[in-house]
């Protein structure tokens, strides 16, 4: 499964980068806002960092305008993912700048059907957003997991990116139904570290070794 950072923190991005933990990066506009950053620039910054996809998201809704911004944004760098919205005229757009070459991130899927559409229309990656279906008390795992299937049915080949990851169980819950990517804050890829019984363990390591006496360097 690949992770993409679902981040516009350049400092952040490299970090992870560093260790190996970056297969792509994810920015919408929301995101753009919080880095207080210009779209075009950090996006440039931020591929000069990850070799991986790097989605930027268009801000028109009809799709000639989707279209002009997406190839404006493509003219950043040859690893950038034009970002879509699912809507029809984001499907428009789609099929334009997927039969360009263009990848193409159809983001905003909160259906299966949604998903369906997306992959017909040309889709490199389709985003369903996990979390704000959860916030709704719906079942956004549910929503992988039923994409997974009806892409595996009919061998389409676009990938499942599960966005709105807000927590490490919603990673290990993408990685079980097959997930192709998964688009995660920096906090939380951090967080899959983590462990109560390996915090305990290493205190007690460190209390016994200091009983020792010795040391290794
Ligand atoms: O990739 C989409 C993602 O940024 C949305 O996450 O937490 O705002 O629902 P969230």
């Amino acid at each position: 499964m690949k992770f993409f950072v679902d981040t516009a923190d350049v400092a952040a991005i490299a970090e992870l980068n560093d260790l190996g933990m970056v297969d792509g990066v994810t920015t919408n506009p929301s995101i753009i806002l919080k880095s207080g950053r210009n779209i075009l620039e950090v996006t440039k910054e931020i591929c000069s960092i990850v070799s991986g996809p790097v989605s930027a998201e268009v801000v028109a809704t009809k799709a000639d305008e989707m279209i002009a911004e997406g190839r404006k944004l493509a003219e950043i760098a040859p690893n950038i993912t034009v970002k879509v919205p699912l809507t029809w005229d984001g499907l428009r757009a789609c099929k334009v700048l997927s039969g360009e070459g263009r990848m193409v991130n159809v983001t905003l899927c909160f259906s299966a059907n949604q998903a369906l559409i997306a992959a017909k229309a040309g889709a490199t990656f389709i985003s369903p957003f996990v979390g704000r279906l959860d916030d709704i008390n719906m079942d956004g795992m549910e929503l992988i997991s039923d994409i997974r299937q009806i892409y595996d049915n009919y061998g389409f080949d676009t990938q499942i990116l599960a966005a709105s990851i807000r927590t490490v169980n919603h990673i290990t819950q993408c990685a079980l139904v097959g997930a192709d990517v998964i688009t995660a804050p920096p906090s939380v890829i951090k967080a899959l570290a983590n462990h109560p019984l390996t915090d305990a363990g290493l205190a007690q390591f460190e209390k016994d070794w200091a009983k020792t006496g010795q040391k290794i360097l």
